[in-house]
């Protein structure tokens, strides 16, 4: 009888060392974003999506206290490598958010990969790192450029329109957001006869818009997001383009940019996951806490780090707090409904959110639903074995 009593002590004691010793202090998040540049605005948004989930959970997430450590990294691949390994080596950081950008995004992607840190991106969409780069240890709360870019092509298509010009930043994610859009309004019966494009972050564009002119497409399609979102769309207004040739985009072309833009925006269609109209109570409340804490409105950047921080809070909760253990993390996120302001969402396989895109059109100061694209679309994670 007393040896057993002595035995369950033994074995409660044990069990509370193991739990102190998983979750002694706080989690070091990392966040790599650009807090400069044309992308300036997108990642103030995602840091403050993130932290007004992680104090609506009093701070803490899978039960320890969250502690960031930020980093600007400019919106340039050139250091992104050396950033990542900074925040990692340096840092200790025990969980990578970041970034807006695909170039950057890739090479955070290879640093995670190699040194096994765990990395959520909170926007970047580049198609690689949830296709040959997947891995257990990286996450996705975003989309893959690819994604809006399909759903552009086959709703251009239902339209009626046959002949589009493409334009867009010459990277990854421009030209992966056209290789969508072609793949799409092409398999529907359209044709792309040109894809133009400019240097990033170049704002140059009266060019290029004079060919457009010349070429007189049914349609042109784009993608510039941030302070090149705001240019563009005013350019392509002022150059008279506007009232005779329809611009659609990925959504980014109109989000978080509707108030510098005014009425050159103004009934602008895109495609994306999120819109400033969808009404559910979900998102009315994500949007009335945003607004309130931060004196402004939501865009979709804002609900990706808001996600980013959702979906570190479902693997440090199954977990129990310990990073280390990457397997159970990733087992966590693989069947978990992700409670977003967008919709909920679920992760593919390569870990990358499979949701409706939304069709939007701006009206005022918003990007109004018009209706859903394509539902529960999911990235085709070309490359991706895992
Ligand atoms: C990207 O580089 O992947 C990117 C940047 C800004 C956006 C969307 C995608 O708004």
């Amino acid at each position: 009888m007393k040896k057993t009593y002595i035995g369950m002590f033994a074995a409660t004691a044990l069990a509370s060392t193991v739990t102190f010793a998983q979750a002694p202090g706080k989690v070091k998040v990392g966040l790599m974003l650009p807090a400069t540049g044309t992308y300036a605005a997108l990642g103030t948004a995602i840091e403050n999506g993130f932290r007004l989930y992680v104090d609506e959970q009093g701070g803490k997430l899978g039960g320890r206290e969250i502690e960031f450590v930020k980093l600007d990294d400019e919106s340039d691949p050139s250091k992104a490598t050396d950033n990542a390994k900074k925040l990692i080596k340096r840092d200790n950081v025990d969980v990578l958010v970041g970034t807006v950008h695909s170039g950057v995004a890739m090479a955070m992607a290879k640093v995670a990969k190699d040194t096994g840190t765990l990395l959520i991106v909170p926007n970047a969409g580049a198609d690689a790192v949830t296709g040959p780069m997947c891995a257990q240890n990286i996450f996705r709360s975003s989309f893959s450029n690819w994604q809006p870019g399909f759903a552009m092509g086959e709703a251009a298509a239902k339209k009626g329109y046959k002949k589009a010009v493409t334009i867009t930043w010459k990277y990854a994610a421009g030209q992966e957001s056209i290789n969508g859009f072609k793949e799409a309004f092409e398999k529907n019966g359209g044709k792309v006869t040109d894809d133009l494009q400019v240097p990033f972050p170049n704002v140059e564009f009266q060019a290029l818009l004079t060919q457009i002119a010349a070429s007189k497409p049914d349609v042109v399609y784009t993608f510039f997001a941030g302070g090149g979102a705001v240019k563009f769309v005013k350019d392509y207004a002022s150059s008279g383009l506007k009232a005779t040739i329809p611009l659609v985009g990925a959504g980014f072309l109109t989000d978080g940019t509707l108030d510098a833009q005014g009425a050159d925006a103004e009934g602008i269609q895109t495609t994306l996951h999120y819109a400033d109209s969808l009404g559910t109570p979900r998102d009315n409340a994500f949007r009335l806490a945003y607004a309130k804490a931060f004196k402004s409105q939501p865009d979709v950047y804002a609900v990706q780090g808001y996600d980013a921080a959702q979906m570190l809070g479902i693997g440090l909760t199954a977990v129990n707090g310990d990073v280390s253990k990457k397997a159970e993390f990733a087992a966590a996120l693989e069947k978990a409904k992700i409670d977003s302001p967008r919709g909920a969402f679920t992760l593919s396989k390569a870990h990358n959110p499979i949701q409706d895109i939304y069709l939007r059109q701006v009206s005022g100061k918003e990007n109004k639903v018009v209706g859903i694209a394509s539902k529960a679309l999911a990235d085709p994670a070309r490359g991706c074995r895992m």
